[in-house]
């Protein structure tokens, strides 16, 4: 075994990994950088479509969630999104802003990563691929260096030529810190790594679910969602907790678009969530209307040539099957206002009950996660253990959709990087 020294080493090479390093190497600190993966930052090379949406406009404590709803504000504060634009600014990575006021890159996510990659190569930082994790210890500081924790690794070997079994490295350094991000996306890299180093240490974990996932749906439901798989409308997606006006799209799977993907992260299992198909128009208020003044007319015509919400014709068919079947061909004089009522009610509020979601393996975060109590909220730093530091997405901490978890992992990463 060979042994190196540093004063900090991270684990995880992923966007909060990587902006700790680099602003950890500015200071003058010995950095090191571990990730099984081949590659590093992954998941900013997948996000936005390939454009990288790496921040918002506009940042605040409510665009979060978590057990801890005040843990985010210190970071986000001391690091507001514009600190990091200026980043992107001074690397000439040509971005724009798309509604909502989030921030994407105008060619591609590399841009982004190339600018870390080359920020941590200017500060100094080693980043060391291909390398498992294989266990950490933490002793009292030694005399003479000051380190503290011992990180025995391997590299892993080459699915081309393992030859001899490849030979093990203990690294040591005086901090650590834990940036292995969450569960989503695992041929990605994600692994539950920081979740055991947590624990070992005695912190407790916030129960973790995929978030910021689709829909899925079973039974009729299910089959009528699938039948209009590619149909794109704005709604308002609303349950208990939280309302969003955006848009809805019905997949061969289920419901996703940012309006169920941003519910997705206010859902628990076995809950309903409510869509507003016309999310201008009073559908009661308008049949009722239109049976006095124009008692002849069917439902369809009313919906489809006066709702100012138009929904695209497949969908409305699809709806009337549906819904109002038995009442297709007849016109509203026949239809009991009680009834009409009812179908608005439904169109302007369609309670779903969700089978589930598509889980780990298309969701962009994880919900939950290193118990937030435990943890500074101003270092990031642990309140078991000296010198360990939990960043990033493997914290209960998660954001809205719209650059909100990249800004997390910048900001949780300055912070710590500026007390290691
Ligand atoms: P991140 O996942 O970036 O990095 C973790 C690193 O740890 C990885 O490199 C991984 O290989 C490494 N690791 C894990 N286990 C390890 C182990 N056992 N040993 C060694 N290394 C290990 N957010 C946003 O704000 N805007 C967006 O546009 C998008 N888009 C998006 C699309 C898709 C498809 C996904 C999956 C996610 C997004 N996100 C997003 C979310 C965003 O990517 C995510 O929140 C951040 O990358 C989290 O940063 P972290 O550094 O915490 O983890």
């Amino acid at each position: 075994m060979t042994g190196k020294y540093y004063d900090a080493i991270i684990i995880g090479a992923g966007a909060s990994g990587l902006y700790c390093a680099l602003h950890a190497g500015q200071r003058g600190l010995r950095v090191l950088v571990l990730d099984h993966a081949n590659k590093a930052g992954k998941k900013i090379l997948m996000s936005g479509g390939g454009r990288c949406n790496f921040t918002n406009y506009f940042v605040a404590p409510e665009h979060f969630i978590s057990a801890n709803s005040h843990f985010c504000k210190s970071a986000l504060s001391r690091y507001p999104s514009w600190e990091f634009i200026a980043m992107v600014e001074r690397h000439q990575v040509a971005y724009h802003e798309r509604e909502h006021g989030q921030l994407f890159c105008d060619d591609s996510a590399q841009d982004i990563l190339t600018m870390l990659l080359d920020e941590c190569q200017a500060a100094g930082v080693e980043i060391r691929l291909n390398t498992q994790v294989d266990t950490v210890s933490a002793q009292e500081p030694d005399a003479t260096d000051g380190t503290r924790f011992a990180i025995s690794t391997t590299p892993k070997a080459s699915k081309k030529a393992a030859v001899s079994e490849p030979a093990p490295t203990v690294y040591h350094s005086r901090t650590l810190v834990v940036a292995t991000g969450g569960l989503s996306i695992p041929t990605m890299g994600a692994s539950g790594l920081g979740y055991q180093l947590a624990e070992q240490f005695g912190h407790s974990i916030e129960p973790c679910t995929a978030s910021l996932v689709p829909f899925t749906f079973t039974d009729q439901i299910g089959e009528l969602i699938r039948s209009l798989s590619g149909v794109s409308i704005p709604v308002v997606a609303s349950n208990a907790r939280a309302s969003f006006r955006l848009p809805l799209l019905f997949t061969h799977r289920g419901l996703s678009g940012p309006s169920m993907l941003q519910l997705s992260n206010y859902w628990h299992t076995g809950e309903t969530i409510d869509i507003n198909l016309f999310p201008n128009t009073d559908i009661s208020a308008l049949l009722i209307k239109h049976k006095q003044k124009h008692p002849k007319q069917l439902i369809r015509t009313v919906l489809a040539e006066h709702a100012s919400d138009k929904l695209p014709k497949k969908l409305l068919s699809a709806l009337q099957t549906h819904l109002w079947h038995e009442q297709r061909d007849t016109d509203l004089a026949n239809i009991k206002d009680e009834q009409l009522h009812q179908l608005g009610e439904i169109l302007n509020g369609w309670t779903l009950k969700p089978s589930g979601t598509e889980g780990y393996r298309t969701a962009e975060v994880t919900r939950g996660g290193v118990t937030t109590e435990a943890v500074s909220s101003k270092t990031m730093e642990s309140k078991q253990q000296q010198g360990l530091y939990f960043i990033g997405e493997v914290l209960d901490m998660t954001g809205w959709l719209g650059g909100y978890n990249f800004q997390w992992a910048w900001a949780s990463g300055y912070a710590c990087a500026q007390a290691l």
